[in-house]
Order: C-alpha cells, then sequence, then structure tokens
C-alpha cells in the first residue's frame, strides 16, 4: 500500500535525523546515520550516499549499508562515478528506476557485487550546489519506490547537505584562519628577524604545513649558473638543503627565467623538470612559485606531491597560496641584500676614514719627528763619523719607507687634487720601485668625481698594480681611464703570465674586495686572462 503523507514513525524517524544533525557527530557518522534512516524508512535493503568532490567530477565520500564488512571488501574499491552514479551527478535530479540494468546509461556492476534492481537516487543539493547523491535500491517485497518515498529521502537528502556544507565551511574557516595566522607570523618575522635563513625556513615550514605537500624547497641563484637550496621542510629537507641546482636543467631555472607560477600534475610528463632531482626526491607532482621583487624574479619556491589528495595535485588555490608566502619571502631577500650592502658600505667607508687619519699620522707626526731627528744628527757630525752616518742612513730609510706607507694608505694627493693626479703619482713610484713600466692615459677626467668613487677606482688600480708585482711577471702594465654617458671606465692591463680567473681563490681579499667596492656603487667588474696575453681588468661606474 502507498503512503502519499508521511506516517508516525516516519514522521519520528525524520525528527530524530534531523537530531543527529544538530549534535556534534562526525561528517561521516552523521552521513552514516542518514543513510540508515533513508533505507528505515523506505524499506530499502541497501543504500549509499556519495559525496562528490568540491571540484565536482569525482566522489570523495562513499557510505553504504545494508552491505556487510566481507561484500564490501571483496567488492573493491568504491565507484568512481560513472554509470547511474555518474549520470545522478552530472544530472542532479531524482531518479527512480524498476530495474538499473534496463537504464541505456548503466554500466553494469562490479565482480562480487550483490544483485540490485529497483533504485531510487535523489540528490543532496542546497541552494543550487549538488554535494552529493543518496542511493536506495532493492525495496522490500520487491515492489518499486514510489513517490513519497522519493519525497522522504528529499528531505533526509536535504538534511545532508546542510551537514556537508557546514563541514565545508567549516574547514576553509580553519583554513583560513591557519593561513592568515602563518601569514602575519612571516610578516612580523620580516620586521624583526634579521637572519634571513631563519625566516626562509619558517616560510618554508609554514607553507609545507598549509599546503599539505611531502616537501617544500625554496631556491636562490648562486651563480650564472646555478641556484642553491637554501630553506626547506617536509620529507628528507635536512638532505637537500645546500644542494645546487642547475638553472638550465631545472624546472626551477625555468621558473626563474619567466616568472610565472606553474602546477605540474604529472612530473614524470613534464620535459623540464630535472629528472635526477625527481627521482631523488621521489616526487610525483609539482608547484613552482617565483619570488618576484616588483615584477623581478629572485627566486623559487617548489612545493611536491600533496599529502592527502588521491593523486598527489595541488590546486589552484595552493599556487595562490604559495605566491602569497612567495612576495614575503622576497621582501626578506631584498631586505637582507640591502642590510649586507649598507654594512659592507659602511666598513668600506670606516676603512677609508681609519686609513685616512693613520696617513695623516704618519705623515706628519712621525715624520715630523724623524725629520727633526736627522737635524740633530747634522749636529752631531764629525763627532763620531761612522756610527752617526749608520745612524743617519738609518733614519732616511725609515722616513722614506714612512712616507710611502702613508701614500700607501691614503694618499694626500686623492683628497686634496683628485683622482688623475694620484693615479698619476702612483704609477711613478710604481715604476720606480719594481722597473715595470707604466703606461696611463686618463685624460678624458678632468673634473673631480664622486669621492666614493675616486676611492674605489684609485684602490683597484692599487691592487691591481700590487696584483702585477706579485703574481703576472709582466713587462709592461697600462691604465685607461675613459669616460662616456656618465660612465667612468677604467682598464688594467699587463702583458704578464696570466692566470684562471674562475679558479684563482688567492689568500687575499684582493679580486674579491674589488668586485664588492664596484657592486656597491652599482658597477661591473670582469677579469679576462690567458697565457698568452696576460691580464684585463675592466671597471665600469656610474659617475
Ligand atoms: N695580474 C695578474 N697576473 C697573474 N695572476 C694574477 C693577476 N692578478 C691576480 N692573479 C691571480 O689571482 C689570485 C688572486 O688575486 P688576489 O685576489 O689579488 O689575491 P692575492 O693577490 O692576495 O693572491 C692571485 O693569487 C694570482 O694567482
Ligand atoms: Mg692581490
Amino acid at each position: 500500500m502507498e503512503t502519499t503523507t508521511p506516517s508516525e514513525p516516519r514522521l519520528r524517524a525524520l525528527l530524530e535525523a534531523g537530531i543527529a544533525l544538530a549534535s556534534d557527530l562526525s561528517l561521516d557518522s552523521l552521513l552514516q546515520r542518514l543513510t540508515e534512516v533513508a533505507a528505515e524508512l523506505t524499506g530499502a535493503r541497501y543504500a549509499a550516499l556519495g559525496v562528490i568532490s568540491p571540484a565536482g567530477s569525482r566522489l570523495e565520500r562513499f557510505v553504504t549499508h545494508g552491505l556487510d564488512d566481507d561484500t564490501r571488501f571483496s567488492i573493491g574499491d568504491p565507484p568512481h562515478g560513472r554509470g547511474i552514479l555518474g549520470a545522478l551527478i552530472t544530472d542532479a535530479k531524482p531518479l527512480r528506476l524498476h530495474a538499473i540494468g534496463d537504464d541505456p546509461r548503466s554500466v553494469g556492476f562490479p565482480p562480487n557485487h550483490p544483485p540490485m534492481h529497483t533504485f531510487l537516487g535523489v540528490p543532496v543539493v542546497l541552494r543550487g550546489t549538488a554535494y552529493g547523491n543518496l542511493y536506495l535500491t532493492e525495496k522490500e517485497g520487491g515492489g518499486d519506490f514510489t513517490e513519497a518515498d522519493e519525497e522522504l529521502v528529499g528531505l533526509l537528502a536535504a538534511q545532508a547537505a546542510v551537514a556537508i556544507e557546514n563541514a565545508r565551511l567549516y574547514e576553509s574557516a580553519t583554513r583560513w584562519s591557519q593561513q592568515l595566522e602563518s601569514l602575519i607570523e612571516v610578516t612580523s618575522a620580516l620586521a624583526s628577524e634579521t637572519d634571513l635563513d631563519r625566516l626562509l625556513d619558517l616560510v618554508a615550514r609554514r607553507l609545507q604545513e598549509l599546503l599539505e605537500a611531502r616537501l617544500v624547497a625554496l631556491a636562490l641563484p648562486a651563480s650564472p649558473d646555478e641556484l642553491r637550496i637554501v630553506a626547506a621542510a617536509g620529507d628528507g629537507a635536512g638532505e637537500i638543503v645546500g644542494t645546487m641546482v642547475s638553472r638550465r636543467d631545472s624546472k626551477a631555472g625555468r621558473i626563474l627565467e619567466r616568472g610565472n607560477s606553474e602546477r605540474v600534475d604529472s612530473l614524470l610528463d613534464d620535459r623540464e623538470a630535472n629528472v635526477d632531482f625527481t627521482r631523488r626526491v621521489q616526487a610525483r607532482t609539482g608547484l613552482w612559485v617565483p619570488l618576484l621583487l616588483q615584477g623581478r624574479p629572485i627566486g623559487v619556491i617548489t612545493a611536491y606531491d600533496k599529502l592527502g589528495a588521491p593523486d598527489a595535485r595541488f590546486s589552484d588555490d595552493d599556487v595562490r597560496l604559495a605566491e602569497t608566502f612567495a612576495a614575503r619571502a622576497a621582501v626578506g631577500v631584498e631586505l637582507s641584500e640591502r642590510v649586507q650592502r649598507d654594512a659592507l658600505r659602511r666598513i668600506v667607508a670606516a676603512q677609508e676614514l681609519e686609513r685616512r687619519r693613520l696617513a695623516r699620522e704618519l705623515h706628519d707626526e712621525t715624520g715630523q719627528a724623524l725629520t727633526s731627528i736627522l737635524l740633530g744628527l747634522k749636529q752631531l757630525e764629525g763627532a763620531e763619523p761612522a756610527s752617526v752616518e749608520a745612524l743617519r742612513e738609518l733614519v732616511v730609510a725609515t722616513l722614506q719607507d714612512v712616507r710611502r706607507l702613508a701614500v700607501e694608505l691614503r694618499p694626500k694627493v686623492l683628497d686634496d687634487f683628485g683622482l688623475v693626479p694620484a693615479l698619476e703619482r702612483l704609477a711613478q713610484s710604481f715604476a720606480e720601485q719594481t722597473g715595470i713600466a707604466v703606461d696611463l692615459e686618463a685624460g678624458a677626467i678632468t673634473e673631480r668625481l664622486p669621492a666614493e668613487v675616486e676611492t674605489a677606482i684609485y684602490r683597484i688600480v692599487q691592487e691591481a698594480l700590487t696584483n702585477v708585482v706579485k703574481h703576472a711577471h709582466a713587462h709592461r702594465v697600462s691604465v685607461f681611464l675613459t669616460r662616456n654617458n656618465r660612465r667612468i671606465k677604467a682598464l688594467i692591463e699587463d702583458d704578464g703570465q696570466g692566470f684562471s680567473p674562475e679558479a684563482a681563490t688567492g689568500d687575499g681579499i684582493g679580486l674579491i674586495g674589488m668586485r664588492e667596492r664596484i657592486e656597491l656603487l652599482d658597477g661591473t667588474l670582469t677579469v679576462e686572462s690567458t697565457s698568452t696575453s696576460g691580464t684585463a681588468i675592466a671597471v665600469e661606474v656610474p659617475a
């Protein structure tokens, strides 16, 4: 007999289901309960509730009633959402069938599946969003499911929809607040942390947690050809920190070039991903995001394998999240570079100041003291000729040393008359002391340059000349100064035995110091050297 309105026990069951909804059951137990009630109320032998993933393409949960564990186990995987179940996913409308197999969309049952004939499927929808479907089969007594059954199940399905929506809202709200907290943490670390490594480490760790990635790595350019992994979090993070990665043969290198984020759902099929590295970290999927500073890529964040996702894929939301963190990391890198440059600039300036003070002291005080000793000795001449003469020679030599030292430390002529006269002096005394001819051409520079440019170029020529005596075995050396378009160029060439600039280590801060000084002034320094044509150092600075 068909009932068109819910009878009393049915109403009670419905009510109970509603109460269950208000209690704090987990989503799974709640869906299980609703599925059971639906079976009870309609007299169905089997019932199931499938929840569609937020992306809408597959079933993310599948709750069943009426199948014992053994049967469920022998059927295997829950349905993928093809056949009749698929039809209900794409077309969210109730469906009643006398025999499932009769519907043209049916694809049949997997092996070990109990036979099912009569069928009622009702979509789980709320405000137009389809969250899944409630399915019932095998109505007691062999009859078909009725319209009243359909209505009742519709009510239960609506409750299921509310529960699923609540759970999703709760999940995304927690995720949001977690993301916000981590962002605030990273942002405040940016303001307080002076140690870049610690900051990048924090970025990697928080991102790995939020993305639920197996591994997150952060790489910065280490040279024109390589990136260095400077921070990592997750599986095997310890082993990859410090690893160098070729820029040409890696995805990270390409991303650094292009400056765009990218998601790769199958690393096996990606031609840019570095095969060795992918194998080493055993990754299936990946996510790459550049660190952008005013649109310029300065580093790359990589995440591998989303844990929890059945196919390990990341989503577009994950990309956006990583981009937010990458922006913070970029600011951190920039700040730290600026702090380092400032510190270096202060050190260089302080050094020059100290040298200037020492030079003045040597020249003025020590030099004068020695001169007066010399004058005193003159008066003693003839008294004890031999010993006085020896003493006088010693004092003269010392006085020369002191003057030379004073000039080396910081020639007064550099402060008083500028770069060109100072270089002329330097070239002259160099030639006198070493016997190596210096060809200086600096006619292009007619006026004074900014003090730090004059000092930097002077120090570079000075160090280059010292290197020529120490290492080059040269006969000639030339120093050319030219200027064009507000840029000063200096070229120091010798005809010595040359060296290999890449391999040169030196004990000194010589070549390295030159480069640092020039970079502080936003200039460039290149060293070319061969055993046949000697060494050429070219410097260019804006002035
Ligand atoms: N003009 C040059 N000719 C030959 N070799 C050079 C020259 N300049 C530098 N080098 C090589 O480069 C190395 C590094 O130079 P540098 O950084 O000034 O350190 P240092 O002079 O203290 O050794 C030197 O040890 C030397 O081998
Ligand atoms: Mg040197």
